[in-house]
């Protein structure tokens, strides 16, 4: 099979990898990839969100299947205009993919499916938002309606912040078009965790799960991220709990999105929150979470092609993938700045030292090569390290040592991705 990854982080890596292990696999390629990608794939210089340029792509290197990576090109239509060129794409059309791309839209499918979810409000009017914010009292959920790249959503423990929030979004319009309207949520309280679902329109196969750390700082501090680390399975999250929110919350959505003439196939991320009446869902993702995919592919014991295969074939019912049952952690580093204006051109050394600890693989994200071939800081995030081991706790020291034998002084990184599950 010839398949082309779509992106150029450590979640397309990651994807990468997995993929270059299939025995099925011809020919790989990445559009735009990275130089991690580049040691797996063929990198191709299409940005992610060139829709024509890659359908153009795909259709002229008889490209046998599409693996999109991020969101935004899913909800700009990649696989509507791949299935207009007849080419199997493993994400959602674009009217499906407003599971992500709209919060008013989710809103609308849980309630129709009955999918348990934060009570919420939809506002275009600022004026009217306040009221409702004086009205409510704190702490509340400010969420711009559109697509933000993460940065859409203020949680809110003072009145003062909840209102800044919605004059930021509505009124000075900090997020562009994203926050011309806004929704107003009930705070859940518990623990957080993703869960995937490969979905193949009218089956969901659950993928695991992994917990995320989005703030920059340890303890859980300081400003969001994309997310710093992650680790997978969250002890936290049994299989009754897993089959719980499949059954309440992925199923039913795949349910509702059928019978709205709109089917979802691809990757469902549910962003949940482990409350006291159990599973509610935060947030349908239309794609992978970045860094949770670095943790889960290093456990996929199966060949993850022909799964996506039968994804876009709608051939998922009698599927299955088996997994390692050892955990994983993945600890990202990132440039110094970061989630503000990170800082770039810096050298990295030392990633073969990195991947030469047992169980350990790097994955790239923000990085660029030099003319002369040494390794630079092109990002954010620039690199996630990974680790499986018998335990948790073996596995964050085998991740943390492969992020020791990296010389990167312009770099970061939490030291305490797990925390969580560490310290039961
Ligand atoms: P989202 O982009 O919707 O995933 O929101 C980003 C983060 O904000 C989530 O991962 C949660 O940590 C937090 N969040 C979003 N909605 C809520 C909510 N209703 N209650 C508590 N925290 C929330
Ligand atoms: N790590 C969370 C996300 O990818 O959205």
């Amino acid at each position: 099979m010839r398949v082309l990854v779509v992106g150029s982080g450590g979640r397309e890596h990651a994807l990468c990898w997995a993929l270059s292990a299939s025995p099925l696999l011809d020919k790989l390629w990445c559009a735009p990839g990275n130089p991690g990608t580049a040691a797996v794939a063929d990198n191709v210089p299409i940005g992610a969100t060139d829709v024509v340029g890659l359908a153009a792509f795909a259709r002229d290197n008889r490209v046998d299947l599409v693996l999109p990576g991020p969101e935004a090109p899913l909800v700009a239509g990649l696989a509507d205009a791949l299935d207009a060129v007849g080419i199997a794409c493993c994400g959602p059309t674009a009217a499906a993919a407003q599971l992500e791309g709209s919060k008013s839209f989710m809103k609308e499918v849980c309630e129709a499916a009955g999918i348990p979810t934060a009570r919420w409000e939809r506002f275009d009017d600022p004026e009217a938002a306040k009221e409702f914010i004086r009205r409510r009292g704190t702490p509340i959920v400010v969420k711009a309606d559109g697509l933000a790249a993460g940065k859409g959503v203020v949680v809110a423990g003072s009145e003062a912040e909840a209102l800044a929030a919605v004059e930021a979004m509505m009124e000075s319009r900090a997020l562009g078009a994203a926050g011309a309207s806004v929704l107003i949520e009930e705070c859940l309280e518990g623990e957080e965790v993703s869960l995937f679902a490969l979905c193949d329109g009218a089956h969901a196969l659950p993928l695991g799960a992994a917990q995320d750390h989005k703030r920059v700082g340890e303890g859980d501090t300081g400003p969001n991220t994309g997310g710093m680390g992650a680790y997978s399975p969250p002890p936290r999250f049994t299989e009754a709990m897993q089959e719980e929110a499949m059954a309440r919350i992925v199923r039913p959505a795949l349910a509702e999105m059928a019978r709205r003439g709109t089917p979802f196939r691809g990757i469902l991320f549910a962003g949940l929150m482990l409350t006291a009446d159990g599973p509610v869902l935060i947030e349908f993702n239309v794609r992978f979470g970045d860094p949770e995919c670095q943790a889960l592919m290093p456990r996929l014991m199966s060949d993850l092609l022909p799964a996506l295969v039968a994804a876009c074939d709608g051939e998922l019912a009698d599927f299955d993938l088996r997994w390692h049952p050892a955990p994983s952690i993945a600890v990202v580093m990132a440039a110094k700045g970061y989630p503000g204006e990170p800082v770039r051109g810096s050298e990295i050394v030392g990633i073969e030292r990195a991947a030469s600890v047992p169980g350990v693989q790097v994955f790239q994200a923000g990085t660029e090569l030099a003319p002369d071939g040494r390794l630079l800081a092109a990002g954010g995030r620039v690199l996630t390290v990974c680790a499986t081991a018998p335990t948790l706790r073996t596995a964050r020291d085998a991740a943390y040592a492969g992020v020791k034998a990296i010389t990167w002084p312009e770099g970061f990184y939490r030291e305490d991705i797990g925390w969580r599950a560490l310290s039961r």
